[in-house]
C-alpha cells in the first residue's frame, strides 16, 4: 500500500521461528520480564536474499556473533544459519527479493541492571519481501539531524530509540532517510552507511563505535578497489558539504542509493537531481556482484 509520502505500510510475516518453534506471526509471545521489552537487551541483524540466495552470510552471522559477545549473550550465531534458510522457504520467498530478520534478546529475568546470568535468549527469526531491485532508477532526499545516540553504535543492538525517532522526523518530513552529525562530522544514516565522492575520491566513516560496521559498506569498498576508485575512511565534515560531487547511502535494505537532496531546519543544503557518474558505476558493479552468485 502507498501513502501519499510515498511510503510503503508495512504487513506483518505469516509465519515466524520463535524460541525454536515456527507459528503465526500473533502467537509467538513474550514475558514482559523479557529483558529485550524491559531494557531494548538484545541484538539484532538483517540479511538480504536475493531470489532465495543469501548474500554475504557469514558477514552477517559473524557481526552478529559480534555483537552478541560484546553484551554477553552466549549463542552460537552459526547455529541460526538452518532456520534463517528455512524462514525463507517457510514464507514462500525461495524465489522472490528477500532479507531475513534476527532477534536475540537475553531472555526473561528479575529486573536487574546487571546482566543475569544462566537466562536462555529469546530468539525471534523471519523472512519478509525486500525491494532490493531498481534502486539504480532512485534518489533519496535525506534530513541530516544531530546523532543522539550512544557511543557503542558498533553493535548492532535492538535499542534503536534515537535513530528511530530521528528517523520519525525525516519520515514526517516525507523524506526517505535522515543523516546523522557528531560534532559537525558526518556518522551514518539511521539505517544506512554515507559514502561521500569529492574529486573522484570516495569518502565514509571509519569502523569504529561511532558507526555500525556496515556489511554493505565492506562490498562497496571492495568494488572500489576493483574499480581503481579510492577510498579514504574519513569522518566528512559537515562544512565541507558544499564540496561534494556525489553521495550515496549503502545498506541491506537499501542497497546503493543516490541521494538526490539535504535538508537541515528547513533548508535544502544539498542538491543533485542527477545520479553522478561514479555512483552509476558502483552501482552496477554491485548489481553484478549480488546477482551473478
Ligand atoms: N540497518 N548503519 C546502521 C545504523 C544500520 O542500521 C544499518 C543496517 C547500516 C547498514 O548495514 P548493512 O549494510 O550491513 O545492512 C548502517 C538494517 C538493514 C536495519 O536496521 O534494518
Amino acid at each position: 500500500m502507498q501513502m501519499p509520502g510515498g511510503h510503503k505500510v508495512k504487513s506483518y510475516p505469516e509465519i515466524v521461528y520463535f524460541n525454536g518453534e515456527w507459528m503465526k506471526y500473533d502467537q509467538a509471545k513474550i514475558s514482559v520480564f523479557d529483558r529485550g521489552f524491559m531494557f531494548g537487551d538484545g541484538i539484532y541483524e538483517v540479511t538480504p536474499f536475493y531470489e532465495g540466495k543469501a548474500f554475504g552470510l557469514q558477514e552477517h552471522l559473524a557481526r552478529l556473533q559480534y555483537s552478541m559477545d560484546e553484551i554477553m549473550i552466549e549463542l552460537d550465531a552459526a547455529s541460526l544459519k538452518p532456520i534463517m534458510v528455512e524462514a525463507i522457504s517457510k514464507s514462500g520467498l525461495s524465489s522472490a527479493d528477500a532479507a531475513v530478520y534476527i532477534q536475540v534478546s537475553r531472555g526473561v529475568a528479575p529486573r536487574t541492571h546487571y546482566f543475569p546470568e544462566d537466562v536462555e535468549p529469546t530468539i525471534l527469526i523471519y523472512a519478509f519481501p525486500a525491494s532490493l531491485k531498481a534502486f539504480e532508477n532512485k534518489q533519496w532526499s535525506v534530513l541530516v539531524s544531530e546523532d543522539l545516540r550512544w557511543h557503542r553504535c558498533d553493535i548492532k543492538s535492538t535499542s534503536l530509540l534515537a535513530n528511530v525517532k530521528s528517523n520519525t522526523q525525516s519520515h514526517r518530513l516525507g523524506l526517505d532517510e535522515n543523516l546523522l552529525l557528531r560534532n559537525g562530522l558526518f556518522t551514518e544514516g539511521s539505517h544506512s552507511t554515507i559514502f561521500f565522492i569529492k574529486n573522484n575520491v570516495v569518502y565514509t566513516h571509519p569502523e569504529g563505535p561511532q558507526i555500525l560496521s556496515g556489511i554493505t559498506r565492506k562490498f562497496v569498498m571492495e568494488i572500489c578497489k576493483e574499480l581503481n576508485i579510492d577510498v579514504i575512511e574519513e569522518a566528512f565534515p559537515f562544512s565541507h558539504l558544499n564540496t561534494v560531487d556525489e553521495a550515496f547511502l549503502t545498506g541491506t535494505t537499501t542497497q546503493v542509493m543516490a541521494v538526490k537532496e539535504m535538508f537541515t531546519d528547513g533548508n535544502k543544503i544539498y542538491d543533485k537531481p542527477e545520479i553522478g557518474s561514479l555512483t552509476r558505476k558502483i552501482q552496477q558493479a554491485f548489481i553484478q556482484k549480488t546477482r551473478n552468485l
